[in-house]
């Protein structure tokens, strides 16, 4: 059934592949702006919340909540990136409906599933929008810096010293499979997070926390000296964190390469952060892009075709973070402008299909999965879509752009050190239904059912 898809996709997209396709002249800022333009109109069409009777700020099923973050904070950085104020109405009402009753968004539709990654997609959503000075919220309304101060002080209230000498666990809540799981994306946000609040505000409250963050990463291994980053490791016995998932995932290895950068920017501290930063950087690039072409590739399943929802939309987070840690270290820029210019061309090749359901932009501008074949591989969705145009809008990212700004240089945005910390009505949640943990079980499941079936894949 999959084969015949797939067979039906590719026979479209021959047809109309003369007709219609992103084109794209890199040196050309103004057709990298249109050719984002093009894919962004193809990924915003999946998005539903703004129609009558729907949630501003969710995705349609099968697309989890966090899903729905992380594309509002691509649509944030392709305004700055591209001045096109087309989606700034549906992110701002999308984000500020999001943020819940005590001003975090932990909103009560999604708080029994909600993971501590999934609450920090949007929270550094809301962190690029101070950092890009994007539009502030009316003054009755949450503030961006304060959203992400929010998010930050919550995970130092959940940070855990009962097992592993600390650590964020991935799970907010106990019922929720995943509790016993502390993670590199859950600490990941943290981390990135912290860094950025550490330099946008100053208050070295926060670097320390990224500093601690850090340690706790190396000292339990998932992050190697080699700096490779796991997964995450289980916190019980009889390993207590010693056995980790050895996987490796893009948006690891992006949101820490990014928070190094930012924490070297805010030090200035060669010895330490400019050390880590290289070591992810060269560790990063050995690793997820290929060799001879630059192409980046989800190592861990992209190669055996297994990459679930999620995972289909980790390469577009790699190259945001790839593109600002550039800006926050800039002497990287030799180094990360090829890198952004070659994937930037090969997603554009990829951007050429017309399946015959699945994608409702303009015929023949749907974007594929895979960057190394040159072509349309079939594969459609919100992932697909935001990685291509992550790939093209942060290839615009050069030393000159614009970096993000802080609150002395120019950064509007309006913050509460004692955001999140009030008690939450959180506490107040009635006892988890059959229907709630299953849902929650699902994101678990479906790494463990992609990491099962990539070795069985592979071994066959
Ligand atoms: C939702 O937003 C999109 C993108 O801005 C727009 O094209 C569409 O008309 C909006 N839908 C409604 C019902 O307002
Ligand atoms: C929660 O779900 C209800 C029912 O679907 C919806 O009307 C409401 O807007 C949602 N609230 C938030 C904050 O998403
Ligand atoms: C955004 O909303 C404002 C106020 O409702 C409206 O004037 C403007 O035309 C909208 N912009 C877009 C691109 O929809
Ligand atoms: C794991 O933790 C448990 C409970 O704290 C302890 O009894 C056990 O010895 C630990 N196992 C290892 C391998 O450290
Ligand atoms: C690049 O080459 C090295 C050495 O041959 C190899 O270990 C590594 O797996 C390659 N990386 C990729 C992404 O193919
Ligand atoms: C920090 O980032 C700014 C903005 O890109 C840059 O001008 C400055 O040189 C960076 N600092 C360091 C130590 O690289
Ligand atoms: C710095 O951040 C910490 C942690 O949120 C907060 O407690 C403290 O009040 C902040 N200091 C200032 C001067 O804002």
């Amino acid at each position: 059934m999959r084969t015949s898809l797939l067979r039906a996709a590719g026979a479209a997209c021959l047809l109309s592949q003369t007709a219609n396709a992103v084109q794209v002249t890199l040196s050309d800022t103004a057709s990298v702006k249109s050719a984002a333009s093009t894919v962004a109109y193809g990924l915003v069409k999946y998005y539903t919340g703004n129609n009558t009777g729907d949630t501003p700020g969710n995705l349609p099923s099968p697309y989890f909540w966090w899903e729905a973050g992380a594309m509002f904070g691509t649509l944030i950085d392709y305004w700055f990136l591209t001045g096109d104020e087309t989606y700034n109405n549906i992110t701002t009402q999308a984000m500020l409906h999001q943020v819940g009753d005590d001003d975090d968004f932990m909103p009560t539709n999604q708080t029994r599933t909600e993971g501590n990654d999934d609450q920090g997609f949007w929270g550094m959503a809301a962190m690029s929008a101070a950092e890009n000075n994007y539009p502030n919220p009316p003054s009755d309304q949450p503030q961006w810096l304060a959203l992400a101060q929010a998010v930050f002080n919550e995970y130092a209230s959940r940070w855990d010293t009962t097992t592993c000498n600390g650590g964020l666990r991935w799970q907010i809540f106990q019922f929720n499979n995943g509790f016993n799981y502390k993670n590199s994306i859950a600490n990941g946000c943290f981390f990135n997070i912290a860094a950025r609040l550490a330099r946008y505000t100053g208050n070295q409250t926060y670097a320390d926390w990224a500093e601690k963050v850090w340690d706790w990463e190396t000292g339990v291994g998932l992050i190697t000296p080699d700096y490779k980053i796991y997964d995450g490791a289980t916190d019980t016995a009889p390993t207590n964190c010693t056995n980790p998932d050895t996987f490796q995932w893009s948006y690891n290895a992006g949101i820490y390469l990014h928070g190094a950068a930012v924490m070297y920017n805010f030090t200035e501290d060669s010895a330490t952060w400019k050390t880590r930063l290289d070591g992810l950087l060269a560790a990063t690039t050995s690793h997820f892009f290929t060799n001879g072409t630059n192409i980046l590739v989800e190592q861990a399943c992209e190669t055996v075709n297994l990459c679930d929802n999620d995972q289909q939309s980790f390469k577009g987070y790699m190259l945001r973070w790839l593109s600002g840690a550039a800006q926050m270290a800039p002497y990287l820029f030799p180094t990360v402008t090829p890198l952004l210019q070659a994937n930037a061309a090969a997603a554009a090749l990829a951007c050429t299909g017309s399946p015959a359901s699945g994608f409702n932009g303009m015929a023949g501008t749907a974007c594929g999965f895979k960057w190394t074949t040159g072509a349309f591989d079939g594969e459609v969705g919100v992932g697909e879509q935001m990685n291509a145009l992550s790939a093209l809008m942060y290839s615009l990212v050069q030393p000159t752009t614009a970096a993000a700004v802080t609150s002395s240089s120019g950064g509007t945005s309006q913050g509460n050190p004692e955001a999140g910390t009030k008690p939450s009505t959180v506490l107040t949640l009635a006892p988890i239904t059959t229907g709630d943990r299953v849902a929650a079980g699902f994101a678990t499941t479906a790494i463990v059912f992609s990491i099962l079936g990539g070795s069985v894949f592979v071994l066959k």
